[in-house]
């Protein structure tokens, strides 16, 4: 198979195009390295089944080249992270938006051409908002705070990305599957954007306070980023998945506080915890959400999945990866 992965460079889209090129697909990743980093392929580049196209999704011609001859497309390429969403937000609309939009005109252009090509969309929990509910399902509303406060804007405009591909499934019956990923952690993911895991396993390797949010009492359920690979290519394979939404990760929850004292006493005893506001930690404007648990039962009936990793091995293959790369 030639397989495009979008955001291939990043970190989820850098485990995606090695699971491929392990089982001997040829892969186009297509990445502008705005959050990516061209270390996370670099054990790869000499494979020559890999090609790189560094360039803005945002351009037509870019989606048009990378499209041509590929017989699946996974789309990861977003802007990603509570901190830059809420230092960026018109980059976020926009990352978020446009080339999703671009990359199915080209698809449907296939489509009606006689040329189904399917795509992952991946998605992210951030569009349920803040609805109440203590487990959320695929089908439940979608609750967003103020267009005043950025924050909204990253779930808002994944979930037109959510609205644009189900009405290319409902006009043209394209093949399309959407992943709702849950807190995906592991090996190569950059702290640089606001993300708890490896900010935390950074801070306790240099002897620094852990900074927790808030009272640390929000929950969330923390998935390897080996389980998340698995869960989309599984998904794919099955046609019955088309036009269908999951919820993926694991749904096992922990306080955000809990995560803390595990990390400090796996890599660093002697470090500590502080907490922060989160107007010092983002603006006075910013909102959390406190629970964030997925219903895992639409994915569970559509493939054979269990979660494989405990958040004690999360972290230690995290502070593994962090040992290794140091520098
Ligand atoms: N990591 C998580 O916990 C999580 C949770 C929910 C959803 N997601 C979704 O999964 C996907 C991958 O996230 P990630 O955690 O690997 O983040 P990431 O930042 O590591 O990956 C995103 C990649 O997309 C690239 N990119 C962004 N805009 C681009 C553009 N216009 N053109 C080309 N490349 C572009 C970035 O350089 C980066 O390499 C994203 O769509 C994100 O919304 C991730």
């Amino acid at each position: 198979m030639r397989i495009l992965v979008t955001g291939g460079g990043g970190f989820i889209g850098s485990h995606l195009t090695e699971h491929f090129l392990q089982r001997g697909d040829h892969v186009v990743v297509v990445d502008d390295f705005s959050t990516g980093n061209r270390r996370n392929l670099e054990h790869l580049e000499s494979n020559p089944n890999l090609r790189v196209i560094n360039s803005d999704l945002g351009k037509t011609a870019c989606v048009q080249e990378a499209c041509h001859d590929v017989d699946a497309v996974y789309h990861l390429a977003a802007a990603v992270g509570v901190a830059l969403i809420a230092k960026q937000p018109t980059q976020t609309i926009h990352r978020n938006i446009y080339p999703t939009q671009l990359l199915l005109d080209e698809l449907r252009r296939h489509h009606l051409a006689g040329k189904p090509i399917p795509l992952f969309l991946a998605s992210t929990s951030e569009v349920y908002g803040k609805n109440p509910k203590a487990i959320w399902n695929e089908s439940d509303d979608l609750v967003f705070g103020p267009t005043t406060k950025p924050r909204w804007s990253y779930g808002a405009s994944k979930a037109i990305d959510e609205f644009l591909c189900m009405a290319c499934v409902r006009e043209h019956q394209m093949k399309i599957v959407i992943g709702r990923f849950f807190n995906v952690v592991g090996p190569r993911q950059s702290g640089a954007y606001g993300m708890v895991l490896p900010r935390f396993v950074e801070a306790a390797m240099q002897g620094k306070p852990l900074m927790v949010h808030d009272d640390g009492q929000q929950t969330r359920c923390f998935a390897h980023v080996n389980d998340v690979v698995y869960a989309v290519t599984e998904l794919m394979q099955h046609p019955q998945c088309y036009g269908q939404i999951y919820n993926i990760g694991s749904d096992s929850p922990v306080s955000i506080l809990d995560v803390a004292k595990q990390v400090i006493s796996i890599v660093n005893p002697k470090t500590s915890i502080e907490f922060q506001s989160y107007t010092d930690a983002y603006d006075e404007d910013f909102e959390d959400i406190r629970r964030r648990v997925p219903d895992l039962a639409r994915l569970k009936k559509a493939i054979e999945y269990t979660p494989r990793y405990l958040l004690a091995d999360i972290i230690q293959d995290v502070w593994k990866y962090k040992q290794r790369n140091a520098g």
